[in-house]
């Protein structure tokens, strides 16, 4: 048999080939690459599958993160709480503009923001909270707004991970004055190259975001402050539109997946994210930790598994934060995650023939 790659994206670009090169030869035959009708009409759709009243597609999920802020007037002197367990993008759009990412360290069992440990790292700077659903996972939705709310912070989703997930019952994308996406082609709903996006039910947000990521400019070359290119191209809008059709599917066979997992693999030595009750995952990654996690790695490489890591080190023990001033054991679940994870394959087109070999894989081990 050969290799089980941890992620693959050709066998789903394959079935939706001629759609998709279809949808480029309208945007080709229209010039319209940049903004435009094509990106307009995923805005809408997105819009539909979210339940937000609001899409401003962007270049990539970093710039959506990065105009949150901007829009939610968060600059410097001013500190965001976001978990020290994600990936680095989530705290540049605090950098960017000048504020200060404020880690904090994650739930030992579900992987997710803890909020129990907001309320101690809120100061009289912090003006906002970005909440993770990381590997697709909704956190505690209700728990971080009502302290947000307590506190009259801002509260922002970074939902990157994380299209089509559901807390409660409810898509995510609408809880919170905004909620950041990216399109990275290997996320569940990812763009033929970089897209990002940003949900909001708020019109005033809407307004200012596509003015944002337009030179700050609603009539052309009038400049009503300093913006950015930072908009979404057509291609990937049109790759988008057709590819928002296929998402449900394509996140549901993702579900089955995680549940053969969750039944089939029995090995103790083999920790999984714990699902609490709220949430209906999307399962962007299937992560794992082991003790063992050197041998662990070895022997699923021997194996013909390929593993995947995410994320090795966690935000606040990376060089870029070095100035923050945080050291190893200031948040032990997330330095301990980020010295174990293992990712297993997880992508739509796996076969059940591939997952249970995984299973069959690590229950020997
Ligand atoms: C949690 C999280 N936030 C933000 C981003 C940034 O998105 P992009 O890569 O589209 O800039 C990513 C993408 O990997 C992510 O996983």
């Amino acid at each position: 048999m050969k290799k089980i790659p941890c992620l693959d994206l050709k066998g789903q670009h394959q079935q939706i080939k001629k759609e998709v090169f279809d949808a480029f030869e309208k945007v080709y035959e229209n010039t319209a690459f940049s903004g435009g009708p094509f990106v307009e009409e995923f805005e809408k759709a997105f819009s539909i599958y979210t339940n937000t009243k609001y899409t401003v597609g962007v270049n990539n999920g970093t710039s959506a993160l990065h105009l949150a802020m901007i829009a939610l007037g968060i600059g410097p002197g001013d500190e965001v709480i976001i978990p020290a367990n994600t990936f680095i993008a989530t705290a540049w759009g605090v950098s960017y503009v000048g504020a200060t990412p404020v880690f904090i360290d994650c739930d030992e069992h579900n992987w997710e923001i803890d909020p129990s440990k907001i309320e101690k790292a809120i100061t009289s700077k912090t003006k906002a909270i970005i909440g993770v659903h990381l590997y697709g996972m909704p956190f505690d939705i209700d728990a971080v707004a009502s302290i947000a709310k307590k506190h009259n912070l801002f509260f922002v989703e970074d939902a990157a991970q994380a299209q089509g997930a559901r807390y409660k019952g409810k898509t995510v994308g609408g809880f919170g004055e905004m909620a950041c996406f990216s399109f990275y082609p290997g996320k569940n709903l990812g763009a033929c190259g970089e897209a990002g996006g940003i949900t909001t039910n708020n019109e005033n947000y809407y307004k200012h975001l596509q003015s944002l990521r337009n030179h700050g400019s609603t009539i052309r070359y009038y400049h009503d402050e300093v913006g950015f290119n930072m908009r979404m191209g057509g291609l990937e809008g049109a790759s988008l539109s057709v590819k928002v059709k296929y998402i449900e599917g394509w996140n549901n066979r993702r579900r089955e997946i995680a549940k053969m997992y969750h039944e089939g693999i029995k090995n103790t030595k083999i920790k999984m994210q714990t699902q609490p009750e709220w949430a209906d995952s999307i399962y962007h990654l299937f992560v794992v930790t082991c003790e063992a996690k050197n041998a662990f790695v070895k022997y699923l490489t021997d194996n013909d598994i390929n593993p995947g890591f995410h994320y090795p080190v966690p935000c606040h023990l990376q060089k870029a934060y070095a100035h923050l001033g945080y050291k190893k054991g200031d948040f032990p679940n997330s330095e301990y995650l980020a010295e174990h994870c293992i990712s297993l394959p997880m992508f739509a087109e796996l076969t059940d023939l591939e997952v249970n070999t995984v299973i069959n894989c690590l229950n020997k081990f």
